[in-house]
């Protein structure tokens, strides 16, 4: 039997599903990775200064502007057939917890409303002060090109910068998402991991946690991300293709 028809089978069989997906699977969505050769976001910017509470203290200019940038390129992009596959698999009468690393909307757009954001979401800005999340409308300038300067707008609580409600480097993961996604992973039969290349911690070990609590892991991926373990499913190739087929013979 063939992996695709194995991890089928594996999926048909399970009562708690998690899907943990990277930006792997919202790069068929025309949205970059972060470490794909030459596509990859920091094969062109340096993370350290853009992804870092003081690269916001020393340029809010800079950053702000290369926030702006990605929500905008999220705007424009439509959920493809990996989201549309995942949000399947939910209306299947199992129960799947939908994990993220990814900080756009497209899980969401695709059906999924209950969806852990492990490293938040560039939907919502905050304030770098006060942490009050903005409720009020926000009108977002549109952006000419990546790195541009754009002075971020203040809370009107503060008056304190607004920044992207994001996980940046050196900063905790909202600490009730972790709790939900870690259990999730606990308690799961079968963890979908699409699409991630498994490097930053801590949402890297929710795999490994679903495998040493006697669960399955199925990988998708363009490239073998798999430990070979006896409990892991490598299915090489992009999550766009690979996923409608699988849920389409899981669900058969
Ligand atoms: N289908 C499936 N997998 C793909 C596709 C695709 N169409 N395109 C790329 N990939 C794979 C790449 O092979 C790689 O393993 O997706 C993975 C993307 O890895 P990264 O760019 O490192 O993204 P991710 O794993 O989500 O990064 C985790 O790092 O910078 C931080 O906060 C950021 O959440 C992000 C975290």
């Amino acid at each position: 039997m063939d992996n695709l028809a194995k991890a089928a089978e594996a999926l048909r069989s399970a009562q708690h599903i998690m899907v943990f997906t990277g930006a792997g699977v919202s790069a068929g969505s025309g949205i970059p990775t972060f470490r794909d050769e030459l596509t990859g976001l920091w094969e062109r910017q340096d993370p350290q200064r853009l992804e870092t509470a003081q690269a916001f203290r020393e340029n809010p200019a800079l950053v702000w502007g290369w926030y702006l940038w990605r929500r905008q390129q999220v705007m424009q992009a439509k959920p493809n057939a990996a989201h549309q596959a995942i949000h399947r698999l939910s209306g299947s009468g199992r129960s799947v917890t939908v994990v993220t690393q990814n900080i756009d909307d497209l899980h969401e757009r695709a059906g999924n409303q209950e969806v852990l954001h492990l490293h938040g979401s560039l939907m919502r800005p905050k304030c770098f002060a006060c942490h009050r999340f903005v409720v009020e409308p926000l009108v977002f300038p549109i952006i000419p090109a990546e790195g541009a300067l754009i002075e971020p707008p203040r809370c009107r609580r503060c008056n304190g910068r607004l920044r992207p409600a994001i996980v940046w480097f050196g900063e905790y993961l909202p600490p009730g998402v972790w709790k939900a996604a870690s259990q999730a992973a606990r308690q799961c039969d079968i963890l979908l991991s699409i699409g991630t290349s498994g490097v930053v911690r801590p949402a890297a070990d929710l795999p490994d946690i679903a495998l040493a609590s006697g669960a399955v892991v199925i990988h998708v991926n363009n490239v073998d991300v798999s430990m070979n373990g006896p409990n892991e499913i490598m299915l090489i190739g992009p999550a766009e293709k690979i996923l409608p087929q699988l849920i389409a013979l899981a669900l058969t």
